[in-house]
């Protein structure tokens, strides 16, 4: 696991989600509600949806656009069916304007 610099704060809308490709690594969703922020797989793990592009944020909810299928956004774990397999959810540090995630070495 390596702490990755994945996107600065300021760039992630509030109460939204931003999507980052990052090489070698799946499509990451960066998740900010309130002060707090979160990094997930943007991936469903349904299908192929990808939850920040279609998908809605309620709260600490992402609900998929796709067959709104739904997660926790806090620990991956499914709210929602038809989504049977928890997200990925990865460790946060903030540095500074700086969002850091804990991802799994490729
Ligand atoms: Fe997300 Fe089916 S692809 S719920």
């Amino acid at each position: 696991m390596t702490w990755t610099r994945i996107c600065s704060i300021s760039e992630i809308p509030e109460d939204d989600g931003l999507r980052v490709d990052l090489q070698n690594q799946p499509p990451l969703a960066v998740w900010c509600v309130g002060e707090a922020v979160f990094v997930t797989d943007d991936t469903c793990t349904h299908g192929k949806a990808s939850l920040t592009d279609g998908g809605i944020l309620d709260g600490f909810q992402i609900e998929c656009g796709l067959h709104l299928g739904a997660f926790d956004i806090r620990d991956g774990s499914v709210t929602s069916a038809p989504c049977t397999v928890p997200l990925g959810v990865y460790p946060v540090r903030l540095q500074g304007d700086d969002v850091l995630a804990e991802l799994p070495d490729t």
